[in-house]
């Protein structure tokens, strides 16, 4: 039994049977089209990328870190491009629909694929259902500024009224929405009808066809570029021209000046909100069966789109933090555009501008994750591990029909029951540890030599690199930051405040701990693997680096994660296990 679970799928035969699957969809005048160029894929790593990561959540996390969160974007960045590298090999391997899901097939084997292919459903449903939000938001802002108002009780979630109203918030919205809304029963009305309604126009257009979406896309691109290139113009020439750098070095709670007033805890808090503007640029692998040259476009265009967006980031975040004071993004979900408002900057057409953009910025985030999960699926149901109706294509359309109207269920009815912190870090979570798994999968497939004109990792042996990174690491905190290694094993927690007065639980206070004490484990056991199997320098960095981000999760992220994975297992016991394509062959 467990032989079958781990066996993996050989990678030729992945290309040809989607080869046989892509003939026969022809014939049945059903196949995807190839109509992707180098330019749209980066494009649309672009259009995923750059979405409410950095028009909301990053309000936030400059709030949590100061400026010192630039260090977590550049940390973020590195950990996305080792990443990156590791996607690309694969693409440039395997090049069919399913990204990671199919990567693990012919590395890990059947059970890792199925629990990735499980996982995504997180980073690209579950991570749309904060995009459609973010875009509410703003959208509902952008309305009030040109004289339109909708309820409140139907421009938010049911659980951030009623946590308002629990937690006694001064958020008027919130608590205005819960005292207003209809009631039925005992039931109060409310719910979020923009993110309801963009989700709804979003499904139609992918179910419509890959031509129109993607020209859509495009257009949707430039102009967001555009603007969050406004922003940054506009906001470094009045941080020069007022001479504001002060507030690079804020003071903090104890009347230090730092760049990082909450020390590097306080960037580490901000991980979720800052991964999750990176989270995308591995949905461009999904559309291998519509690119022109997988092979050689894939991997460029997920790499420029990385690079550019990286570097935009840091800029933004820069911008905001030097602008004004990192606490005044306290609960602040449209940074961007706050910081043209009357206090600040007072730049009225800037805010208008920037409103409309972020709108149009978030559509395009959803139109591209709303195009990756039915493409994640149709490959999952190729190999039996879900129903076949997940592969039906559209005869007049060509996309897949089934999984697309579905992607639209699974995002929309959330919408009406979860909000917007509990979904944020569920999509990271889930997405650091598919990032972890891929990592994993590239150090697991035989070396290849290098072919012209495709891509190929560039191999580095890090037998001897990646043990050194690790001792040096472990001498220098040991040095300059006196007393980590033994606080991680300190379980007293008579010191901090938040345990003390019952805010916090033991498992709460100890996760930060625990995490890290895996982390430097996982580390030390690599180093010795390493030295041993030769493994390649590359993966192994977006290895080591995306399980530090991880160690920034909590325990209820981490409860949440698992009780998912768990659900998943139990679905594919149930099913997949038995209808896998793979275990039919292998009895044949
Ligand atoms: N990176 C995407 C965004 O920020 C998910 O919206």
């Amino acid at each position: 039994m467990s032989s079958s679970l781990f066996r993996t799928k050989n990678i030729d035969k992945i290309i040809s049977d989607a080869a046989i699957a892509e003939e026969s969809a022809h014939s049945s005048g059903g196949a995807l089209k190839r109509v992707l160029t180098v330019k749209d894929l980066t494009f649309f790593g672009i259009a995923a990328i750059i979405g409410a990561g950095s028009f909301s959540s990053l309000g936030e996390a400059c709030f949590k870190g100061g400026p010192g969160v630039v260090i977590l974007f550049v940390i973020c960045g590195i950990a996305c491009a080792f990443t990156a590298f590791c996607y690309s090999e694969f693409a440039s391997r395997i090049p069919v629909a399913g990204s990671a899901y199919t990567y693990a097939y012919a590395s890990f084997g059947e059970l890792f694929a199925w629990i990735i292919g499980w996982a995504l459903v997180m980073e690209y449903s579950i991570g749309n259902i904060y995009v459609a939000y973010s875009w509410s938001d703003y959208f509902t802002s952008f309305l009030h500024k040109v004289g339109v108002s909708i309820p409140d009780y139907l421009t938010c979630s049911y659980t951030e009224a009623h946590k308002a109203v629990l937690d006694q918030s001064t958020n008027d919205e919130l608590i205005n929405a819960w005292k207003t809304a209809p009631v039925v029963g005992s039931l109060r009305i409310i719910f979020d009808l923009p993110a309801l309604v963009i989700n709804m126009l979003i499904t139609y257009l992918v179910y419509r066809g890959i031509k129109e979406s993607r020209n859509f896309s495009n257009v949707m691109v430039i102009l967001k570029l555009m603007v969050v290139g406004l922003v940054i113009i506009v906001g470094g020439y009045y941080i020069f021209a007022n001479h504001s750098f002060n507030n690079w070095f804020p003071e903090n709670d104890v009347h230090i000046k730092s760049f990082m007033p909450n020390g590097f805890g306080g960037v580490m808090m901000a991980v979720s909100g800052v991964f999750f503007a990176y989270i995308g640029f591995d949905a461009v692998s999904v559309l291998a069966e519509e690119s022109k040259n997988p092979q050689r476009d894939l991997p460029r265009g997920m790499a420029l789109s990385l690079v550019i967006c990286t570097i935009v980031y840091i800029l933004l975040a820069l911008v905001l933090t030097g602008v004004t004071n990192y606490r005044n993004f306290e609960n602040v979900g449209d940074p961007l555009a706050r910081i043209f408002e009357a206090k600040f900057l007072n730049i009225g057409w800037m805010q208008f501008l920037v409103s409309i953009c972020a709108v149009v910025a978030m559509t395009s985030v959803l139109l591209v994750f709303q195009m990756g999960q039915p493409r994640i699926w149709m490959s999952m149901s190729r190999d039996g591990l879900l129903p076949p109706v997940f592969q039906k294509i559209h005869p007049k359309y060509k996309t897949p029909s089934f999984a697309t109207i579905l992607t639209g269920l699974v995002v929309g009815v959330p919408i009406l029951f979860t909000d917007k912190n509990f979904v944020l870090d569920f999509t990271s979570i889930a997405t650091l540890f598919a990032f972890v798994l891929v990592c994993g999968g590239v150090l697991l497939i035989p070396r290849k030599e290098k072919v012209a004109g495709r891509f190929t990792i560039p191999y580095i042996n890090a037998k001897i690199i990646f043990p050194l990174l690790i001792l040096g690491g472990i001498i220098v905190l040991s040095v300059f930051s006196k007393g980590y290694f033994q606080g991680l094993f300190n379980f007293d927690f008579s010191n901090n405040a938040d345990y003390v007065s019952g805010k916090i639980s033991f498992m709460d206070a100890a996760i930060p701990n625990i995490s890290l004490i895996i982390f430097w484990g996982v580390c030390i056991v690599l180093s010795i693997i390493t030295f041993i199997k030769n493994y390649s320098l590359i993966p192994l960095m977006g290895l080591s680096t995306c399980l530090y981000l991880l160690t920034g999760m909590t325990k209820s992220n981490w409860a949440w994660f698992l009780s998912w994975l768990l659900i998943g297992l139990v679905v594919y016991f149930l099913y997949g296990r038995k209808k896998s394509k793979l275990a039919a062959e292998s009895k044949i």
